[in-house]
């Protein structure tokens, strides 16, 4: 049998470019990578560029997305406009990469007899009820923009399943940090900003009073889950929580760092953003169920790892 080929949209970017990694790592696919580098950086390729294909092009661009599954049997789509802030400030924008992007993706994907399609979704779907750990039989609640979009790509993709028979899961991400994660946007990560905080001796800016909770994942979690996503023998259209299954206040991350780095800084209060989720804790029993997934790297050793990445690799110190 040929050996697979793999479409990674969004490959160039922190979490695309770490399952290209796990891709490779894995030997037993071709892959293909389609980028427009708006968020993704070149750098994050430049290591394997030998061993893989690069489409420079756009998710909303039909005909670029179409050369783009050509001949692809299985599709980790990660491309995507992220970040609640961004999309409070640009609804339509963040709509129409995240969402007509998605569909396009599928509609060309379907066209081309693409097998498997894995959306990257997100734990913002759940919004801001009570009930914790949010299990995916909870009625989806989005409070953002970006919330928004996620859930109607796991719609799209849901029907995709339903009407055409493609084999679909959509993956809904708690907070994912680690290696390559951008620490210089306005619109960046918790972890990324608050470990280059660290690193500087800078203060840590909190919005709200730090007591908010994040079930963060290392990214090397979310690449397992998507290996295996294309290994299970079926998909049925559904969503699946991927995570570790904790509950880590701004105030712990603050203060795990201390101790890992020995150094404390400052800690500056500023306002609540608007559309922020206050708890967001995952149940992981589905994706064990379905993948057979289970988080293999905790928060403080993801923690240590980035930290490591960081102290090395500083993308705000290369004029990136
Ligand atoms: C949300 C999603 C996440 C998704 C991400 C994409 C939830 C629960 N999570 O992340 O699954 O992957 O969008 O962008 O909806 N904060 C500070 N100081 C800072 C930066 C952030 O205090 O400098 C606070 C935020 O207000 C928030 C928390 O840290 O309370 C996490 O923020 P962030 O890392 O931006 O991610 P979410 O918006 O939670």
């Amino acid at each position: 049998m040929a050996t697979p080929m793999v479409l990674v949209t969004g490959g160039a970017g922190f979490i695309g470019s770490n399952i290209v990694d796990g891709l490779l790592a894995d030997g037993g696919y071709r892959v293909r990578v389609l980028d427009n580098f708006a968020t993704g950086r070149r750098e994050n390729l430049t290591h394997c560029l030998g061993d893989i294909e690069v489409i420079e092009g756009d998710i909303r661009d039909l005909e670029t997305v179409e050369e783009a599954v050509s001949s692809v049997d299985m599709v980790l789509h990660q491309a995507a406009l992220p970040s609640v802030p961004r999309s409070v400030k640009a609804p339509v924008t963040t709509n129409e990469v995240n969402v007509g992007g998605t569909l396009k993706l599928l509609s060309a994907a379907h066209k081309s007899g693409v097998r498997r399609v894995v959306l990257a979704s997100s734990s913002s779907v759940y919004g801001d009820g009570e009930q914790l750990p949010k299990h995916e039989g909870i009625t989806p609640n989005p409070t953002s923009p970006y919330a928004v979009s996620k859930l109607a790509c796991e719609h799209y993709t849901k029907v995709f399943a339903d009407i055409y028979g493609m084999e679909t899961l959509a993956i809904r991400y708690f907070n994912v940090f680690g290696p390559r994660q951008d620490p210089t946007s306005q619109y960046s990560g918790v972890i990324a900003k608050f470990m280059t905080a660290a690193l500087d001796d800078k203060p840590f800016t909190v919005h709200g009073d730090g007591t908010q909770a994040r079930d963060f994942t290392f990214v090397e979690n979310v690449v397992r889950a998507n290996l295996l996503a294309l290994k299970v023998d079926r998909l049925d259209g559904s969503a699946i929580n991927v995570a570790c299954g904790d509950r880590i206040t701004l105030l712990d991350v603050i203060e795990t760092l201390g101790t890992l780095t020995g150094r404390t800084s400052e800690i500056i209060f500023a306002e609540s953003r608007v559309g922020d989720v206050r708890y967001s804790q995952a149940a992981i029993e589905r994706a064990l169920d379905v993948l057979g997934y289970h988080p293999s790297v905790s928060f403080e050793e993801g923690l240590r790892r980035t930290l490591e990445w960081y102290a090395v690799n500083r993308p705000d110190r290369r004029g990136l």
